[in-house]
């Protein structure tokens, strides 16, 4: 008796989705199932993204589920792939489930709160709008955003970075670009690729010093021209590494934005726990959805490999519960990160097996993996 294509089905119908609650035909997260003559199954397992921190575990249980199901089976050959799904309050062109964002705070309320209707800005192309910020200055919000973008783009997403710090951009020094100018074509700036991320900065545009005396109006519509004026093509992340603080840029910025989720960074000790507060009340208030926290620079790793917790212990991961907000890791502290930063090759590229690497890489899975957890709520319902 040879094997059908719907005991296959049915064996996959009980694999459940760790993350997503449903299994995975349910889910449509299985394609392409074929069986051949001498019994053997092949099949495609669609990922909601490819940075998926729980993909092996997923793939195992499908082979699991078969070779329980059906005892005879012989080769299972499972082809890894991804679709990223789209934010909820993505509302542009794609489509990709119409109106049914509608019970996120963020999407409607353009107009209200601000002082003369701030616009909306609506990216059609861009799945995932992720902003990475913090109330306090030098937590590591640069170095977070950047490996976040470098390893996404490495699991094999596309991916966008913008460096919305116009007053002191650290984007282009950190990949080694000081002097990179983006070329415009039809009137629209062409971001710069390095790493395989998408990238757009003020320090591409003007000298540092032209930056400085942009206050209010015209430094939002220089921001603004980073975003809206850069042909980014489809994107699946892009990832806003915001300047320091929870003021009027920032503000207009996550009002208007349309942000899938934000990442809070934070150090250990307690001023950088006080301010990452004011931060979390800031996305709170414009209704945009934290993905989680990040804690930076959370211990000194000695030659002998015991840990110096320079700026005490576990503050953030106590803060996030606290806080009711997952905690997405935590990353020591390593000369190779900041070398990484001033050579400007990001460390997880120069030493990725370095721990730190290694951990900027665990976290950057499970901010993918908050996002596609987020994105499966308002595709519940
Ligand atoms: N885990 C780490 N280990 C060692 N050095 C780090 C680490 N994280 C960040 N740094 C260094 O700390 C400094 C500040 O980091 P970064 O620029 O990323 O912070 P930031 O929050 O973006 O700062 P700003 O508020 O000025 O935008 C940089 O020199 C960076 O290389
Ligand atoms: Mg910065």
């Amino acid at each position: 008796m040879s094997i059908q294509k719907s005991q296959i089905e049915a064996a996959l119908g009980t694999v459940m989705e760790p993350d997503l609650g449903r299994d995975l035909m349910t889910l449509g997260m299985i394609e392409n199932i074929a069986v051949d003559e001498a019994g053997n199954v092949s099949f495609t397992l669609v990922l909601t993204t490819p940075a998926c921190p729980m993909k092996e575990k997923i793939k195992n249980s499908c082979i699991e589920a078969i070779k329980a199901a059906v005892p005879e089976v012989g080769e299972i050959e499972v082809n890894m792939t991804s679709k990223v799904t789209s934010s909820c309050s993505h509302h542009g062109g794609h489509g990709h489930h119409g109106h049914q964002g509608h019970h996120d705070g963020n999407g409607h309320q353009g107009g209200h709160g601000g002082h003369g209707a701030p616009q909306k800005i609506e990216l059609e192309k861009v799945k995932n709008i992720i902003a990475v910020g913090s109330g306090k200055g030098g937590v590591g919000k640069s170095t977070v955003s950047l490996n976040l973008a470098v390893s996404l783009a490495a699991s094999g997403a596309k991916v966008g970075l913008i460096d919305a710090d116009l007053y002191g951009p650290s984007i282009p020094t950190m990949v080694g670009l000081q002097d990179a100018r983006p070329e415009v074509q039809n009137g629209k700036l062409i971001p710069i690729e390095k790493f395989g991320v998408k990238m757009m900065s003020i320090g591409f545009l003007v000298d540092p010093e032209t930056a400085l005396i942009w206050r209010g109006p015209m430094a939002s519509s220089a921001l603004r021209q980073l975003i809206v004026d850069v042909d980014w093509q489809e994107l699946d992340y892009l990832i806003f590494d915001l300047p320091p603080g929870t003021g009027d840029i920032q503000l207009t910025l996550v009002q208007n934005l349309g942000i899938t989720g934000a990442v809070v960074v934070t150090t250990p000790q307690e001023v950088a726990l006080a301010d990452v507060a004011k931060a979390v009340t800031m996305f709170r208030k414009v209704g945009v959805p934290i993905l989680g926290l990040v804690e930076n620079m959370s211990w000194y790793e000695l030659p002998d490999g015991t840990r110096d917790y320079i700026f005490g212990r576990q503050g953030g991961e106590r803060f996030a519960q606290a806080n009711a907000m997952t905690f997405l890791g935590s990353i020591p502290i390593s000369s190779s990160v900041r070398e990484g930063g001033d050579i400007g090759t990001p460390a997880i590229i120069a030493r990725p097996d370095a721990p730190t690497s290694q951990a900027a890489s665990r976290v950057a899975g499970e901010i993918a993996r908050q996002v596609s957890i987020l994105n499966a709520t308002c595709k519940a319902d």
